[in-house]
């Protein structure tokens, strides 16, 4: 075809050589073009054939997923060990962390029977906003190192679930990016940074945006310290930046010695903030301030009068101070203290629809959950954080119907038995 070409076009020599040399040349060069194209062609069809089976592999084992703690052994799978153990990670020994879920465990039922339970009610109200169920999002830093949606689809997977997101103010989604997802309750999670100017932007920002809440965290005037993001060097990877700090030069969290995060937060947070700052915080917004790490019943009452709307019984989910109790163990404490002046939230450790339930007994108004959000996004995205959503309702659902409650207003102190209360009431009569 190339001679019957060259022909047709007159051309005898190309670059001083006869158009048959030419022709050789080219059938030798378009040969190793069809070569290359066929191997590649092969090449390419193997790794999709390959990425089609992993897929197929995920999608089985999404399909097998019957409660949220599962997320995780995929989450490890698939992500780089120093994002896994970021996200996995609490403060030194982890005895917090073992502790934030033991607690639950140690917390017993005591069921009524024989109540019609056909219709079970688990909407709420939560600074005056309803939601579907007293279960919602904690903020969670960085959920674009999960999955490439991050925030986006957390956000989405929140509103269509009916509950409300908190957005942390390390997201690697803007306060902007994630109101652009459409219609939803949203909170915003505020760290305190020496800058005050570079608080009242964001602040603002998030008012902006239409977020209904600041939940002010108070227990990171220094970042807790995790053993394996000190040895993993952890940083943001450099396609990535803190979103709501990007244009202001505080965007990156880079490579240090250790934790790069650790030393971010030494540079930037205000660790000299106190009670007068909540009250500063009033001064520069008008949403209310939930105070997250609240841990004792004297700090709970300082909340109350520093103007709080809500206090969260929180650990950090146990990656700041280690040895602290489980958040489940010091709620009654903090719900005492506030004499229902405020509501009390609690976060850590919640897995089961049993732990939502127990901790409503214990006097919380609802409950958020960090980790299985995580888990979830990195295995599956906005299905994997719709899904931990619809498990834990529907299993809180289900604790409510076989213990005899029809609305959260039934569930009372009475319906289950914890190790503090009167032994009588725990130990098995022999
Ligand atoms: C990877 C990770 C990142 C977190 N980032 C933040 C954050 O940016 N701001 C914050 O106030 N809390 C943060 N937390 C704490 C959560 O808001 C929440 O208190 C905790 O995850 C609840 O415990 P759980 O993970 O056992 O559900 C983070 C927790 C994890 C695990």
């Amino acid at each position: 075809m190339i001679r019957h070409l060259a022909r047709r076009s007159g051309i005898k020599r190309i670059s001083g050589l006869t158009y048959e040399k030419t022709h050789g040349i080219l059938k030798i060069f378009l040969n190793n073009v069809i070569h290359d194209i066929v191997t590649y062609t092969k090449h390419a069809q193997r790794k999709i054939v390959a990425a089609m089976d992993v897929h197929k592999q995920y999608k089985g084992k999404m399909d097998q997923i019957t409660n949220v703690v599962e997320y995780e052994a995929i989450a490890k799978e698939k992500l780089p060990k120093m994002i896994y153990d970021y996200y996995a990670s609490g403060a030194e020994d982890q005895w917090t962390l073992k502790e934030n879920r033991n607690a639950f465990s140690r917390i017993l039922f005591r069921p009524r029977i024989l109540i019609d339970v056909t219709h079970i009610d688990m909407t709420t109200t939560v600074l005056g906003f309803k939601i579907s169920m007293p279960i919602m999002i904690a903020p969670a830093a960085m959920q674009k190192m999960a999955h490439h949606e991050g925030e986006y689809a957390t956000a989405r997977a929140a509103s269509a679930a009916g509950t409300i997101m908190t957005l942390s103010s390390w997201a690697t989604t803007s306060v902007e990016e994630v109101a652009s997802t459409g219609p939803g309750i949203r909170f915003f999670q505020l760290y305190v940074y020496k800058d005050r100017n570079v608080v009242t932007q964001l602040v603002r920002r998030a008012e902006r945006a239409g977020f209904k809440a600041i939940a002010l965290t108070v227990d990171t005037p220094r970042l807790g310290r995790r053993e394996a993001d000190i040895k993993n060097r952890f940083n943001l990877p450099p396609h990535l930046s803190l979103k709501n700090f990007e244009g202001l030069d505080l965007g990156k969290v880079d490579k240090t010695n250790d934790s790069g995060l650790a030393s971010y937060v030494a540079s930037q947070v205000d660790q000299s903030l106190s009670w007068k700052d909540v009250k500063w915080l009033q001064t520069i917004t008008h949403l209310p301030i939930l105070v997250k790490g609240v841990l004792t019943a004297e700090d709970a009452r300082l909340a109350v009068q520093a103007g709080a709307a809500g206090i969260i019984v929180s650990n950090h989910g146990a990656r700041q101070l280690d040895y602290v109790p489980a958040t489940i163990m010091a709620l009654e404490e903090v719900v005492k203290a506030a004499q229902g002046r405020v509501p009390v939230f609690l976060d850590g450790g919640v897995r089961r629809g049993t732990d939502v339930f127990k901790a409503l007994a214990l006097g919380a108004s609802g409950i958020f959950i960090g980790r299985p959000v995580l888990f979830a996004l990195a295995a599956d995205g906005e299905a994997g954080v719709r899904k931990v959503l619809q498990i834990l309702h529907d299993e809180l659902e289900l604790t409510m119907a076989l213990s005899g409650c029809r609305s959260l207003k039934e569930i009372t102190r009475n319906h289950i038995v914890t190790p503090w209360d009167a032994p009588l009431r725990i130990a098995p009569k022999l």
